[in-house]
């Protein structure tokens, strides 16, 4: 093309982002949710094991992904794919691949985020309610419906990540988002060890047993006991967090990587970024919430792992806290504000690409577009506060399609693409050799490893009894993920065969 592609202006600029990208909900408020509801330190043992065997090798395979396929000017993963299974099978076959791969990334994309960012929104309504006393001397939890029932609340606060999401993509990579995240993440980082400092050093303000270090205990001791009573649970909860957590399976780590400069190192900086989201979740994330809620409220309330940690219970410690609890919830909101908002982007930058380069739209009039596109996603959560459609799209969207997308990554960018050529890719002006290990982990045991994780999972759902729900609701939500799962195919099915017209065709028999 004759324009050149964007890139990131700075390595750490790159780096910034792609933690940014990495660092969000999932390590402040799931992370700590799941780790006090699945047994605390039984639950850091599977953690740690699907770290090291799913989230890491396949943080290399996604950069990997993404810088190939930025040289051909490709920032999506549908025409990514097409160009990586074509290495082994024939053109229309690899555009299958490609279309499954689109049409998957296409629909986390659009519906995870289309809850995310109001999660975001609430955040930023709470920013303003901690530093205003709002829900002092208050039932927080009623507090917190009455909040979410409050339409017009609602929608103000969620057009304020709205909009801030619509400049930084409006404004391109190097100047809107990465200049954001250069802000938006030290601040992040300051927060969150402000925060972490108070949890640690809070002693026992209310029981002499209730303390921040007997929280950090429930969390770090290794608890085999516990694993081992409930090992699938916990094992599914603890390898789905991973996916969440890095971001994979999503197709937005390979956009951001699809702007990394030709022959820029990947695999070093895959690393540190994997390394900057762990220690922001299982250092900063674990000191911050759980100790905090054990020291006020106590084992039960921690161990109940109860969606309302972040919103219901902190509001009533930081309450405690009198006067200079007003600073440390504002604080903490603003801590979650931007950590969700800097993973929002990420999303909104997908969409933006794949109207810019596969459906040749002009980056600014794509901008516009999605932020209609999210406006009307958004709608039906902002309109539902019992977030039962909420939930249905976090099961199959937050919970699954990830899942099943990482899957992809191995079947086309390890085993067709084919491991001796991934490796080439990913050093490519690498700063560190990857250990050979990896490469026969990501042929065997993380493929194996995901396999498990999705039959898992569907039985686990099956158990639950969600497949046999039938609220309008769920119905609504399934059929959302339908109609994006369609548009998606379509969209990547069109991009791929315009572009390639040519090798399709001669391959035509
Ligand atoms: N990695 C993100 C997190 O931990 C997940 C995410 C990314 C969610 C982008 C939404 C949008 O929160
Ligand atoms: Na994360």
């Amino acid at each position: 093309s004759l324009k050149e592609r964007e890139a990131w202006a700075t390595k750490i600029g790159l780096i910034l982002s792609m933690a940014g990208n990495a660092i969000g909900l999932g390590n402040f408020w799931r992370f700590p949710r799941l780790l006090a509801a699945n047994g605390g330190g039984a639950f850091m043992i599977p953690y740690f094991i699907a770290l090291l065997l799913l989230g890491i090798p396949l943080m290399w395979v996604e950069w990997a992904t993404g810088r190939l396929g930025g040289k051909y000017g490709h920032g999506t993963l549908g025409p990514m794919f097409y160009i990586m299974a074509r290495e082994s099978v024939k053109p229309r076959k690899a555009l299958i691949f490609a279309v499954i791969g689109g049409m998957i990334a296409f629909s986390v994309t659009t519906l995870l985020n289309s809850y995310y960012i109001h999660v975001i929104g609430w955040t930023a309504a709470y920013s303003i309610y901690s530093a205003t006393g709002a829900y002092y001397g208050v039932d927080t939890v009623n507090f917190f419906f009455d909040h979410i029932k409050n339409f017009q609340m609602v929608m103000v606060t969620w057009l304020i990540p709205m909009i801030l999401l619509f400049i930084a993509a409006f404004r391109g990579v190097s100047k809107g988002i990465e200049a954001f995240n250069k802000v938006m993440m030290p601040l992040l980082y300051v927060f969150a060890v402000l925060l972490a400092i108070r949890s640690i050093t809070i002693g026992s303000p209310v029981r002499p047993d209730w303390s921040s270090f007997a929280g950090l205990n429930y969390i770090w001791k290794p608890d085999f006991e516990t694993l081992s009573k409930n090992f699938w649970v916990i094992s599914l909860a603890a390898a789905g967090q991973i996916f969440f957590t890095l971001s994979l399976g999503m197709g937005i780590i390979q956009n951001y990587a699809s702007y990394v400069r030709k022959g820029d190192d990947i695999a070093l900086s895959a690393l540190t970024t994997a390394s900057l989201n762990e220690f922001a979740e299982v250092i900063l994330g674990g000191s911050i919430a759980i100790p905090i809620a054990y020291a006020y409220l106590g084992p039960d309330v921690v161990r109940s792992g109860s969606l309302g940690l972040a919103f219901m219970a902190l509001p009533n410690v930081f309450t405690s806290m009198g006067e200079v609890g007003r600073f440390f919830g504002t604080i903490w909101f603003l801590l979650l504000f931007f950590a969700g908002w800097t993973s929002a982007i990420a999303m909104y930058n997908y969409l933006t690409a794949l109207l810019e380069e596969d459906l040749k739209i002009n980056r600014k009039i794509g901008a516009v577009l999605v932020f209609l596109i999210y406006l009307m996603l958004g709608l039906p959560v902002a309109l539902d506060p019992t977030l039962t459609y909420f939930a249905e799209l976090d099961n199959w969207v937050g919970s699954y399609l990830l899942v099943l997308l990482g899957l992809f990554d191995v079947i086309v960018a390890v085993w067709l693409f084919k491991p001796n050529n991934l490796w080439k890719e990913l050093h490519e002006g690498a700063l560190i050799k990857v250990p050979t290990f990896f490469k026969y982990v990501l042929m065997t045991l993380t493929p194996l490893y995901i396999i498990i994780l999705l039959i898992g999972t569907t039985i686990d759902y099956y158990n639950q009894g969600i497949f046999a729900q039938s609220d309008p609701l769920i119905v609504q939500a399934r059929i959302a993920i339908i109609i994006i799962l369609i548009l998606g195919a379509i969209e990547t099915y069109l991009a791929i065969s315009r572009k390639y017209r040519e090798e399709l065709a001669k391959n035509q028999v």
